[in-house]
Parts: structure tokens; C-alpha cells; sequence
């Protein structure tokens, strides 16, 4: 029975014949490597955070204060890592995170497509933002059999969102993930001393120029006059969302909700209470708020809130070890986010999807040395913080 760890197998076969992975395998690497790929507006955009990028950076080290112990004697030759979310068998824990400007990420400006790609090659569900260079329903038709989640920027436009979330219904896509913490943009000094906000360029906003509800808004269309177009989106983006608003939301959809961006237990309650079907606990990457916790500090509390909801987590995974931590302190699926958009950067969709292989690998490999062959036993095992 093929694994995920046998990815490294591959890698090292291919060595023998002097062939070295085109991308690297580690993120540090990975980073490095994109930032020298990448055009300057758009790594500041994808790299940066708000403030001074201390809980961007707290996310991803705060990794290193939860700890894991082995298990011995026990068989763990065959590994089975998948697990149920919403109705669906999925194959790994692993979904990408809805990221904005995935589409500037390649050459061609089309890295949502290469983005969907990459979720065909390896199974990883990916969660397209509402901030597209390509169309939703462009983007699902490479997807090929793996399920793919629509994030929704919730517009002030009521008519807007609806037909935002039913162009996603229509178009196959398994499950509306509301972000909370976007109705207005972080304090980013890169970008703001860069005076770059690629949406204000016209960039990534071909969900909304496709819409005919945002169309109808328009005197011309986006193609004959892109400014008043960038205009109106501006006019529209970033309904602040309040509780008063959940039966409304609940009610323009069938396909589960999940909510994004809760970190304080009472919200996680609130929410299922309010009718989501999940809970999404992120900080966005540190990139809306500098408050200095760590998301996966914020993980059990939320997790302990959200009963059998299925919680969803991001923020700071950058590896294979990151995943099964968060695993253990209780998310059902893992998100990664920046990884994958500099392995688009540096080969496109294989790139995309070598990110993805190697995060799996390391994940695999690490329950196949401590004695978890499934995700269960990765759940009772736990993790205990040791800092
Ligand atoms: C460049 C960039 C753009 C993002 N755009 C969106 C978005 O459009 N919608 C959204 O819900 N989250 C967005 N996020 C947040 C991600 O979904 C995720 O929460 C974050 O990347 C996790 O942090 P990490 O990548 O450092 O692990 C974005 C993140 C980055 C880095």
C-alpha cells in the first residue's frame, strides 16, 4: 500500500541518477528561494504582516513550545491519514488556505488555476478566495475530482454576497468558508511603504468583474472602464459582520459554513450556536491584527468550545510536524497557507503540489516513527507544551 512518506523514497531515488528536487523541501529554503522568485510588490504582499510581524512570527515558532512523545512496539507499517469533514472522506488532513493574490503568484497570472491544479495532483482540497485573478467557476473546472471550499468576503451588497455564494453552489464547490476579520485591511507597513494594495491596481477581483449582480452596478463594463469598476469594489468590499447577521447567512446557503477567524472560545460557541456547520480558528497569518498570541496557542481553548464541530486551523503550519501537532491539540483539518504560494511561485502547480507531497511525507513519517498509524491515535496522543 503506497504512503505519503514514500515521497522520500522518490527524492532520493532520483538522486541516485543526480536529479535534486526543483523545489526544496523545507520552508526556510523554500522561502528563500521564492523571494528571489518573486516579483518585489508581490512578496511584500504575500511575506508581510501587520505591525512589526511579531505574531506572523510567534505563529510559526510557537510550534517549537508544543511537544509530542513517541510510541514504541507498535505496527505502524500501514498508515491511514484521511478523515470525514462535512460528508466528505478525505484523504489527508490537509486543505489550502483561501489566499487573495494566488493568481500573481505564477508568471502567467493564473495561479489560482495552477493553484486548482496542484489540489488534482495530490487530493488536498483547496479553499479559493472571493479575491481571484480567474473566475470561480473557471478555477473549479481544475480541480478534476478533489473537492475544492468557496471563502466568501461577505459585500455590503446583499444581492452581491448571494450570488457570490451561488455561482460557488452552482459550480460544485463543498462548503462556505466566511472570513470574520477582513471588513478592513491590517496595518501593513510593507505594503504601505511599498504604497501597493494590488486590488486597488485592478488585480484579483474577477470573481466580483463575472458577477452580474456587480455588473449591474457598473455604467460600462470592467473591460471598457476598469477604474469606475475598482471604483465600485471599493464601494462594495467588507460588510462588517455581527451575530445579527448568521440567520442571513445560514439562510442564502445549503452547503455547510464555517466560520474564519475565531480564536476566544465564547465566539467558537457562538457560532455553532448561531447554525455554523464548522469552526476555522486563524489569525490570518498575522497579517490583520498584531495581538500576539499564536494561533495554535488559541487552538485548544476553541477546540474544547466547539464540541463535535469539526475545527478547521491555520496559521503557521511549515511543516509536516506542525500538521500533526495541530492534530493532536484537537483540529480536524490543517491549513497551509504561504507554503504553497511560494512553491507556485518557484514551479507553478508541481510546485504547488511538491509543497503539499513533502508536508504530507514529513506528516506520515512522523506517525509512522511514533506509533500512530491514523489520525485518531494522533488525537489521543496529544501534545503537551513543553516551553
Ligand atoms: C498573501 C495572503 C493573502 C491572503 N488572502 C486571504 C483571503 O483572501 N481570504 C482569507 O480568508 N484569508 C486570506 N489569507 C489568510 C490565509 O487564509 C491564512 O489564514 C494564512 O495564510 C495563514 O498563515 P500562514 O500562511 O502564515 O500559515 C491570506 C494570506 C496571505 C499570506
Amino acid at each position: 500500500m503506497p504512503h505519503y512518506g514514500d515521497y522520500q523514497n522518490a527524492i532520493y531515488g532520483a538522486g541516485l541518477a543526480g536529479v535534486l528536487p526543483t523545489v526544496p523541501v523545507d520552508f526556510a529554503t523554500l522561502e528563500q528561494r521564492a523571494a528571489a522568485a518573486l516579483p518585489a510588490s508581490v512578496l511584500n504582499y504575500v511575506q508581510g504582516g501587520c505591525g512589526d510581524e511579531f505574531t506572523q512570527r510567534n505563529n510559526a515558532e510557537a510550534f517549537h513550545h508544543w511537544g509530542m512523545t513517541p510510541r514504541m512496539m507498535v505496527d505502524t507499517t500501514s498508515r491511514d491519514l484521511s478523515i470525514d469533514l462535512f460528508g466528505l472522506r478525505l484523504p489527508t488532513p490537509l486543505f489550502m488556505a483561501p489566499i487573495g493574490v494566488t493568481g500573481l503568484c505564477t508568471q502567467d497570472g493564473h495561479g489560482d488555476l495552477a493553484a486548482a491544479r496542484a489540489a488534482a495532483q495530490t487530493g488536498v482540497p483547496l479553499t479559493i478566495s472571493t479575491l481571484q485573478n480567474d473566475p470561480l467557476e473557471a478555477v473549479a473546472q481544475q480541480l478534476g475530482n478533489t473537492p475544492g471550499f468557496f471563502q466568501l468576503y461577505t459585500p455590503k451588497n446583499k444581492d452581491l454576497a448571494e450570488s457570490l455564494v451561488h455561482r460557488a453552489e452552482a459550480a460544485g464547490y463543498k462548503a462556505i468558508v466566511v472570513t470574520l476579520d477582513t471588513w478592513v485591511t491590517g496595518w501593513r507597513p510593507r505594503d504601505l511603504n511599498s504604497g501597493n494594495f494590488p486590488q486597488l491596481r485592478g488585480h484579483v477581483l474577477e470573481n466580483y468583474f463575472s458577477d452580474p449582480v456587480f455588473q449591474s452596478l457598473l455604467a460600462k463594463p470592467p473591460a471598457e472602464d476598469k477604474q469606475a469598476a475598482v471604483l465600485q469594489w471599493m464601494g462594495v468590499f467588507g460588510k462588517v459582520l455581527t451575530w445579527d447577521d448568521m440567520a442571513w447567512l445560514r439562510s442564502i446557503t445549503r452547503l455547510p459554513m464555517v466560520l474564519k477567524g475565531i480564536c476566544h472560545p465564547d465566539d467558537a460557541r457562538r457560532a455553532i450556536d448561531s447554525g455554523a456547520d464548522g469552526i476555522y480558528c486563524s489569525n490570518h497569518g498575522g497579517r490583520q491584527a498584531n495581538g500576539g498570541i499564536a494561533a495554535i496557542d488559541h487552538l485548544p481553548g476553541v477546540v474544547a468550545a466547539a464540541g463535535n464541530a469539526p475545527v478547521l486551523f491555520d496559521s503557521g503550519i511549515r511543516s509536516g510536524s506542525d500538521v500533526v501537532k495541530a492534530l493532536a491539540l484537537g483540529a480536524r483539518a490543517v491549513g497551509v497557507g504561504r507554503p504553497y504560494l511560494y512553491g507556485l511561485a518557484l514551479n507553478g502547480a508541481d510546485g504547488a503540489a511538491h509543497v503539499l507531497k513533502s508536508i504530507l511525507a514529513e506528516a506520515d513519517l512522523m506517525m509512522a516513527v511514533n506509533g500512530w498509524p491514523t489520525i485518531a491515535d494522533v488525537r489521543a496522543a496529544g501534545a503537551e507544551r513543553i516551553g
